[in-house]
């Protein structure tokens, strides 16, 4: 299989059409349009036709990116459609988004990438160089819903 990874080009219909393909409940498509428009980068995989074919390359996960620029960035939404996990998608995904903010912060600053993941991608985040929380210095990551 050949990946693109295309930036930026994530559409919140797409985004929920990735977002349900693994089971979450989805936000109303005008909260997502916000949410996009406000993320810092969005990734998109596209897994091509091996051959020469008229076949157009469909979208296969994403990665969204948000954060200040300069000490904090959150990794938000990542999700690989069901049929194509365990095949180096997410890993190809999750390596685009590091090298976007190696690219954009200044030489010589260090940055933390942070994420709650969901209980089954520990394993992934661990192999990709996380630390999960709690640990000997941070208690568990937190979460609070508002609602207006
Ligand atoms: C978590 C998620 C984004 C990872 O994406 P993915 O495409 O499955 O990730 P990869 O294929 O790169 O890696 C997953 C596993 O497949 C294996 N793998 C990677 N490339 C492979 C290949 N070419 N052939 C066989 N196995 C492979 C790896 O060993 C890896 O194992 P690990 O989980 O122990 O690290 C995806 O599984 C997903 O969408 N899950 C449901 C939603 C979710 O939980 N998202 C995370 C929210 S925080």
């Amino acid at each position: 299989m050949r990946l693109t990874i295309q930036q930026d080009t994530l559409t919140p219909e797409l985004f929920l059409t990735l977002y349900r393909s693994v089971g979450w409940d989805a936000p109303g498509v005008e909260q997502v349009r916000v949410a996009l428009a406000n993320s810092t980068a969005t990734f998109t995989a596209y897994a091509d036709p091996e051959a020469e074919t008229e076949v157009a390359p469909e979208p296969v996960g994403m990665v969204r990116l948000i954060g200040d620029g300069g000490m904090s960035f959150y990794i938000k939404d990542f999700a690989v459609i069901p049929s194509m996990q365990s095949q180096g998608v997410g890993a190809a995904l999750l390596d685009a988004l590091e090298r976007h903010v190696c690219d954009v912060i200044e030489p010589g600053w260090g940055v933390s990438l942070e994420l709650i993941s969901s209980q089954d991608a520990v394993a992934f985040y661990e192999r990709h160089g996380f630390e999960p929380r709690p640990n000997d210095w941070d208690g568990p990551g937190m979460l609070k819903m508002i609602r207006a």
